[in-house]
């Protein structure tokens, strides 16, 4: 089957130094996979690969088998990659149900939702509140994005992206910073996503990872250490060792 995602020897380098070397990874449709491993393994930079932010020195970037290599983010966008970032700035000053109707708005073309009139409108607004509901935030719809919680305000970045109704989400580091609550609510509507939806997470809280993850791949210094079925990276030896603290 065709994965989603592909990365095909993939090489990026800043300067001297290599950050992603010669590496290859699939994601399946549908899949729940997660990257894990150090600091400066080259996660957030094979997103950026992955999305367009950056250009690869060398290898391609296949999205739903089509060679989006010399695709900006933008198209990449369009052909169904969303991404939430560590910052997705929703705007601070609006509501919760006005920025995902922007976001909506957006995503289905701004020219378009003005000639299509009222009856487009409260379509927005009906997709809206549905997103909100799939991200946990129904009750805050007219709250405003200031006023929200730290953790919902990353929810949020999730709706954001979602109102792109992507094909492939990734995820870097969704529950950074966040309370054990707040890391449960995010664990929650991750693991709640439909499957339609191939999300691809950097995380690292292990129990976030081995809550969501059906496959796992481990970086480390920009390559594959390792991918495989979350039991196969729990017991192999050097992941416990390296990530998990040897006694794990
Ligand atoms: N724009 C850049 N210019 C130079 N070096 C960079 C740049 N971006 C990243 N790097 C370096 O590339 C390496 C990989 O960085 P990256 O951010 O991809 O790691 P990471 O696995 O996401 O780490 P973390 O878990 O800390 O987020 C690091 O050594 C980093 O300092
Ligand atoms: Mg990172």
């Amino acid at each position: 089957m065709t994965p989603s995602l592909e990365a095909r020897s993939l090489v990026k380098r800043f300067g001297a130094l290599t950050v992603t070397d010669s590496l290859s990874i699939g994601f399946e449709r549908g899949a729940r996979h997660a990257v894990i491993g150090p600091n400066g393994a080259g996660k957030t930079t094979l997103f950026n690969l992955l999305a367009g932010a950056l250009r690869p020195d060398a290898g391609q970037v296949l999205l739903e088998g089509e060679d989006v290599t010399a695709a900006g983010p933008d198209a990449r966008a369009r052909t169904g990659l969303s991404r939430s970032f560590q910052r997705n700035n929703p705007f601070p000053d609006m509501t919760v149900a006005e920025n995902l109707e922007t976001a909506l708005a957006i995503a289905g073309g701004v020219g378009r939702v003005f000639w299509r009139g009222f009856g487009h409108y409260r379509s927005l607004a009906e997709k809206a509140r549905e997103i909100a509901g799939s991200v946990g935030l129904n009750m805050v719809g007219d709250t405003i994005v200031r006023q929200l919680s730290y953790g919902m305000q990353r929810q949020l970045e999730i709706g954001l992206a979602l109102a792109a109704a992507p094909k492939v989400l990734l995820l870097d580091e969704p529950t950074a910073g966040m309370s054990p609550e707040e890391t449960e609510a995010m664990r929650h509507l991750i693991a709640g996503l439909p499957r339609s939806i191939t999300v691809v997470l950097i995380e690292h809280d292990m129990d976030v990872v081995f809550g969501i993850a059906d496959r796992i791949t481990v970086l480390d210094q920009g390559r594959v250490l390792l991918t495989g079925a979350p039991e196969k990276v729990r017991d192999s030896a050097i992941v416990r060792e390296r990530y998990m603290g040897s006694g794990g």
